[in-house]
């Protein structure tokens, strides 16, 4: 009796598990999960951040650019690698996307991956990897990486429309997220990934002298701030010199930069006009903790909100590839 009623116990506990583990499956969603190469290919996320470690000890703009990149993947055509193919009018030759660096992070590790397991990490779920291990190595919070991600077939530069730019209105920037499936507070927190990188000054320069009709600079911009942006780009200056989008803490991941949006430090426009709008503003307040029990935590939130952007109209199944190298189909 007391055998039997032990057993049926494990068996509703096993059940209970397996209950569990497919809850866990569901709520990844797209078929994506973490630890999916577990036992098709067990070192991938070692190999994928000891690449991107290394490149990065010699390079720190390599994780703003592959941060960068990630997002710019998911945003046109899903989160397939798409933005990694080579050739006349692909994304990657797209304006948006002209300033995207870390390519060779990615071809690095693939060509390792494929030594050691062939055939079988796509160039999508490499990106993916790669992103998360760019925050770590910036400072900034780790989270499990959900993988599956097929890559893609497709790549056209006419795509990229949809990518949201530097003059973006709030209004806009919602929309655009939101037809991916991501809320007001995810826009919010991924902006925040402007914590750590730099942009150049012919993205704002406009800002700076003759930004309104009658002349004169963007009145959001603090008038301590705006004399160092001045002089960091003057004039019809060099626009290719980069500045740092988070002033004072642009190497280093941290919740600094939704403090610079309060204090009008914002570089990029679109960034600067969160502040302005009533639900982004209050977004921003939560991170900076001034509304006690609703405070956000950004190192938290941050995760969560990548792992919804990752899983942006994923391939799955025969909908795409396990590309041999990510700069071309198969
Ligand atoms: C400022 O911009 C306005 C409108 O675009 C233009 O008419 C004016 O010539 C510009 N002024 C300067 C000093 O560039
Ligand atoms: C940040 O802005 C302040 C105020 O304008 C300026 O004094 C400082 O040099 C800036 N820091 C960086 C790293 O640009
Ligand atoms: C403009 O700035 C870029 C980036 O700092 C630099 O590589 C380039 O040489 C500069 N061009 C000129 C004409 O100074
Ligand atoms: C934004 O908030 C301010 C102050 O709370 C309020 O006066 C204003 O009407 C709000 N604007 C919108 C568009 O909701």
């Amino acid at each position: 009796m007391g055998l039997y009623f032990n057993q049926s116990l494990i068996l509703t506990f096993f059940l209970l598990l397996l209950l569990a583990a497919n809850l866990v499956t569901f709520s990844q969603g797209q078929g994506t999960r973490p630890g999916f190469y577990a036992r098709s290919c067990a070192r991938v996320e070692s190999i994928v951040q000891s690449t991107v470690k290394s490149h990065f000890n010699s390079n720190r703009a390599i994780a703003p650019g592959l941060l960068r990149m990630h997002f710019h993947d998911c945003f046109v055509q899903g989160c397939d690698g798409s933005i990694l193919i080579d050739g006349a009018d692909t994304e990657k030759t797209a304006g948006p996307n002209l300033l995207l660096r870390g390519y060779e992070v990615i071809d690095d590790a693939k060509q390792q991956l494929e030594a050691v397991c062939p055939g079988v990490v796509s160039c999508a779920d490499i990106l993916a990897l790669a992103a998360r291990d760019s925050v770590v190595l910036t400072g900034g919070p780790s989270w499990a990486v959900p993988t599956g991600r097929k890559d893609g077939l497709v790549s056209l530069a006419s795509d990229t429309s949809n990518l949201p730019s530097f003059t973006d209105s709030v209004a806009t920037q919602t929309q655009k997220f939101q037809a991916k499936g991501l809320n007001a507070q995810d826009l919010v927190t991924l902006v925040g990934g402007h914590t750590i990188g730099t942009t150049a000054c012919q993205f704002f320069s406009y800002r700076l002298y003759n930004f309104t009709s009658i002349g004169g600079p963007d009145p959001s911009i603090d008038s301590s701030f705006l004399s160092t942006l001045q002089t960091l780009c003057p004039q019809n200056g060099n626009g290719s010199r980069r500045v740092g989008l988070d002033n004072g803490s642009e190497n280093r991941f941290d919740n600094s930069f939704f403090a610079n949006l309060r204090d009008g430090r914002a570089v990029l426009e679109s960034d600067q006009m969160l502040w302005n709008d009533n639900t982004t503003k209050s977004l921003v307040q939560r991170y900076l903790g001034i509304r006690g029990l609703l405070g956000l935590t950004f190192s938290v939130e941050f995760g969560r909100s990548m792992v919804k952007m990752s899983n942006i109209e994923v391939k799955t199944g025969n909908q795409g590839q396990i590309r041999n190298v990510c700069s071309a189909v198969n």
